[in-house]
């Protein structure tokens, strides 16, 4: 049985951007495939100490498993959830990967080049970072790896290592995950989903961004986040239609409106066109915001701790056995077996 595999790292809450940009697609999926793919879904805790020690990194990793159940998976054996520290194949492998990819490859990384610039000091775990990534990947080999836009550049990394790694070895050692453009097609988009800040729309929303009404936490108070999407910026085009290049604030609302409501960007589009009015569009899109936020919220106090325990432990136990195959199998080509 083929493979999806995605992680979310789990540092603070997640954003609106991580929930309607890969964690909602990944339960539609997950949900719509289960039968035929094994979907794995996985906190990357190992990627989430790059940045900073998080004291309430343990209560944002159960939190994080309950999101997925309330944003509608519905697990069967084939869903597997685990925390890639559980799993020590993934360390690994990445240690063994290091050694095959070049450093000018890993500092081209637009990522690496927007969280290193302007820092006098950045951290080994910045530049490998990728490289953890595709060894989270290819100990599964997962061909489809639903994520957002800008993580597109470490998947075909991914990629890279494994066609160059089976090629030196003249073995299909990996499973190389599908190029990006398949990626999408699968995920049943038409393009990778990028939800942009909300005071800034030319950049993604991002948790980091320091300005609170830049972003919606999934955990905002539903009120304040309607209060949020009213204060966004827009622009004085005077027209809402999707231009993401000349209108980003506009189209990013249209693009929230309709996977917050499930339904194809067209059809908002078409609903919203030759109006001019900002206003409603906001109005329309804070009540669907808010109205989806409240529900979210409900579902997620109703699941308890020990069924995300239960899951997480079935999980790695299924993680360890199918990493530390084909970790044993790498091992051997790279005759350290
Ligand atoms: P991370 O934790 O930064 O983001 C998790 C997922 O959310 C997507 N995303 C967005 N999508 C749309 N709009 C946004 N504004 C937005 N912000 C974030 C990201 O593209 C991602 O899909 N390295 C990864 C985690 C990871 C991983 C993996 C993913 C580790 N190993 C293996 C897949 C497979 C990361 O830091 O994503």
């Amino acid at each position: 049985m083929k493979t999806i595999l995605t992680g979310l790292r789990v540092n603070s809450e997640f954003t609106l951007g991580n929930y309607l940009g890969a964690l909602l697609p990944m339960v539609r999926l997950a949900n719509k495939y289960k039968n035929d793919y094994n979907v794995n879904i996985f906190v990357p805790d190992l990627h989430s100490i790059i940045s900073e020690v998080d004291g309430e990194l343990q209560q944002n990793i159960i939190r994080s498993i309950k999101i997925y159940f309330a944003a509608g998976l519905v697990a069967n054996e084939n869903v597997h959830i685990y925390r890639q520290s559980y799993v020590p194949a993934h360390s690994e492998l990445c240690w063994i990967l290091n050694c095959t990819v070049p450093m000018g490859e890993l500092s081209r990384m637009t990522q690496f080049k927007e969280k290193s610039d302007g820092k006098s000091s950045v951290n080994a775990g910045i530049l490998n970072y990728p490289i953890l990534m595709a060894a989270d990947i290819l100990l599964y080999d997962a061909e489809y790896v639903p994520v957002g836009e800008d993580q597109f550049q470490h998947l075909e990394l991914a990629r890279n290592i494994a066609t160059r790694i089976n090629h030196k070895f003249e073995k299909e050692i990996f499973v190389p995950p599908v190029e990006t453009r398949k990626q999408v097609e699968f995920m049943g988009i038409e393009n990778g989903i990028r939800i942009r800040d909300l005071v800034n729309p030319e950049k993604k929303m991002s948790k980091s961004a320091r300005s609170e009404n830049s972003k919606i936490m999934m955990s905002d108070d539903p009120a304040v986040a309607a209060k949020k999407i009213m204060s966004a910026t827009t622009d004085s085009v005077g027209k809402i239609q999707y231009d993401m290049f000349n209108q980003p604030g506009v189209s990013n609302l249209l693009q929230i409106e309709a996977l917050v409501n499930d339904v194809p960007l067209q059809d908002v589009i078409s609903t919203w066109a030759g109006e001019t009015r900002y206003g409603d569009l906001k109005q329309k899109v804070a009540s669907s915001v808010r109205t989806m936020l409240e529900a979210f919220q409900e579902r997620v106090a109703e699941i308890p701790d020990e069924i995300v325990i239960e899951y997480l432990e079935a999980g790695e136990e299924y993680a360890n056995s199918i990493a530390n195959a084909k970790l044993l199998e790498v091992q051997h080509v790279f005759n350290l077996r």
